[in-house]
C-alpha cells in the first residue's frame, strides 16, 4: 500500500493549474447512460473514483473511448446490462448515479445498496422517494434496489434534506419522463449547474438550475454532446489552505473564483490578501501565521463540508482560537484523532470542534481514513516540524489529481513511497 512521506516546515510559493471536478464528472458519466448518441466529455480529472465509474459503464457493456488529456466519449448504445453490483458500489457510493439513467430510459435498473461509510450512515432514501413518486416500483431485496417502470412520469418532489447526488439523480431521471417535474428544495451546487448544462447540451429542458427550485419538461429521447467539465471547487480551495497555513503564496490557475466565495471569506478573516480575475485566485500571507477563523458548514453556498476537514487542520496551527460546526454529515470528525496525535489542541462537543491553535504540530505516522481526512493530514504534514507518513492514501487518490506533483510544484518536500 502506498503512503506519502512529507518533510514539513517549507513556505509554499507557485502557481497550481485545478483539474476537472470530481463531483461533476460523476454525475456527468452517469448522464451519458441517457443519450442515444455519444457524449464527449473533457477536462476529466485523472482520478479512482473516475476509474471506478468507467468500470462500472463498461460492465454494463457501455463504449468508453480514452482520448488526450482522458478526454472522454461515452457511448451507452452497447449497454447489455442495467445492474450496478455491490463490489463497484461498495468502493464508491456515488455509483447509485446510475440508478435514475437507467429506469428512465431503459425502464429498469438492479443497484446495490450503498453502504454506510466513514463519515456517517449516508441514506438514500430521498432517490427512491423521488423515483417512486415518478412511477418506479421499487423493491430492496438481498442488498440491492431493484427498480422498474414502463416510463417515468413527472411529479412534484420535495428534497428534504438538501441531497447533492439525490437531486442529479431525479434531475437526469425527469428529462426522459413524461411531462413536468418539479423538485424543491433542490441542491445549488455548481456540480448540479453543470450536469444540468451538460443535460440541456445533450436535449434536456431544465429551469431553475443554481436555484432551489428546479423544473424540468420532460423529452422523448436526449441525445450525445460536447461537454468541458466545470473546475474542481474543493480542489482550489484545498491548495489554498496549504498557501495559507505554510504562511506562504499560491495561485491556482484554471479555477473559477466565484464558487469560491464561503472559502474566500474565511481564508480573509484568516489572514490572507486575496486577489482575483477572470479563472485565478492567489493567497498571500506575507509569511504570517493564519489568524483562526470559526466554521459552520451547510449545503452550497454556504460553507462546503468538503472544506471542514482541511479548516480544522489550519486553526490547528492559528494563532488564537475557533470553532468548526459540522452540520451535514454526523460523523465527519475521523481526522482529528490523528492532528492531536500530531500536537493538535482540539476537544470535541457533539458536532463541534472546539480547536485552540498551537506554535507548532510535530510530524507522526498517520492514518488516512475518508477523501478529505487524508487532505488535512497531508496539510498538517506541510507545516509539522520533521517527517509525517500519511497511510492509506488511496483514499486522497479518489479525489486529488497528481497531489504529490501538485505540492512538490509550489515547493513541498512530498513523495509517495511503497510500504
Ligand atoms: C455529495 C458529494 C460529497 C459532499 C456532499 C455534501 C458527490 C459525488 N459527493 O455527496 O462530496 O460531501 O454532497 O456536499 O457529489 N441524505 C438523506 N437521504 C438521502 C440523501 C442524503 O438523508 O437520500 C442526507 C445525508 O445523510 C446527509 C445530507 O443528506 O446528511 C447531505 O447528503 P448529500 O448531499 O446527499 O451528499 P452526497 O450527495 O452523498
Amino acid at each position: 500500500m502506498n503512503q506519502l512521506l512529507i518533510t514539513g516546515g517549507d513556505r509554499l510559493d507557485g502557481e497550481v493549474r485545478i483539474s476537472g471536478a470530481k463531483n461533476a464528472t460523476l454525475p456527468i458519466l452517469a448522464a451519458s447512460l441517457l443519450a442515444d448518441s455519444p457524449l464527449a466529455i473533457t477536462n476529466v480529472p485523472h482520478l479512482d473514483d473516475v476509474t471506478i465509474t468507467l468500470t462500472l459503464l463498461r460492465s454494463m457493456g457501455v463504449e468508453v473511448t480514452v482520448g488526450d488529456h482522458l478526454a472522454l466519449e461515452v457511448n451507452s448504445s452497447t449497454i447489455r446490462e442495467f445492474i450496478a453490483p455491490y463490489e463497484l458500489v461498495r468502493t464508491m457510493r456515488a455509483s447509485i448515479l446510475v440508478l435514475g439513467p437507467l429506469v428512465a430510459r431503459f425502464g429498469r435498473a438492479d443497484v446495490s445498496l450503498p453502504g454506510g461509510c466513514a463519515i456517517g450512515a449516508r441514506p438514500v432514501d430521498l432517490h427512491l422517494r423521488g423515483l417512486e413518486a415518478m412511477g418506479a416500483t421499487i423493491e430492496v431485496e438481498n442488498g440491492y434496489i431493484h427498480a422498474r417502470t414502463k416510463r417515468l412520469k413527472g411529479a412534484r418532489i420535495l428534497m428534504s434534506p438538501v441531497s447533492v447526488t439525490g437531486t442529479e439523480n431525479l434531475m437526469m431521471a425527469a428529462c426522459l419522463a413524461a411531462g413536468e417535474t418539479r423538485i424543491e428544495n433542490a441542491a445549488r451546487e455548481p456540480e448540479v449547474v453543470d450536469l444540468a448544462r451538460c443535460l440541456s447540451a445533450m436535449g434536456a429542458h431544465i429551469e431553475g438550475a443554481g436555484t432551489d427550485m428546479l423544473h424540468i419538461e420532460g423529452v422523448d429521447s436526449l441525445h450525445g454532446a460536447n461537454h468541458a467539465v466545470l473546475p474542481d471547487r474543493i480542489e482550489s480551495a484545498t491548495y489554498l489552505v496549504a498557501g495559507a497555513l505554510t504562511g506562504g503564496r499560491v495561485k491556482i490557475k484554471n479555477t473559477c473564483p466565484d464558487m469560491l466565495g464561503a472559502v474566500l471569506i474565511k481564508l480573509q478573516e484568516a489572514g490572507g490578501t486575496i486577489r482575483s480575475n477572470g479563472n485565478w485566485v492567489e493567497i498571500d500571507m506575507q509569511g504570517r501565521r493564519p489568524q483562526s477563523v470559526s466554521i459552520r458548514t451547510a449545503p452550497y453556498p454556504e460553507f462546503p463540508t468538503d472544506m471542514q476537514a482541511q479548516f480544522t487542520t489550519l486553526n490547528a496551527v492559528a494563532e488564537g482560537a475557533g470553532t468548526i460546526t459540522e452540520t451535514v454529515f454526523e460523523n465527519r470528525f475521523m481526522h482529528v484523532q490523528e492532528l492531536v496525535r500530531m500536537g493538535a489542541d482540539i476537544h470535541l462537543e457533539g458536532n463541534t470542534a472546539f480547536i485552540r491553535g498551537v506554535g507548532k504540530l510535530t510530524g507522526a505516522p498517520v492514518m488516512a481514513t475518508d477523501l478529505r481526512a487524508s487532505a488535512s493530514l497531508v496539510l498538517a504534514g506541510l507545516v509539522a516540524e520533521g517527517e509525517t507518513r500519511v497511510d492509506r492514501i488511496y483514499h486522497i487518490d479518489r479525489g486529488y489529481e497528481c497531489i504529490e506533483e501538485k505540492l512538490a510544484q509550489l515547493g513541498a518536500r512530498i513523495h509517495r513511497i511503497a510500504s
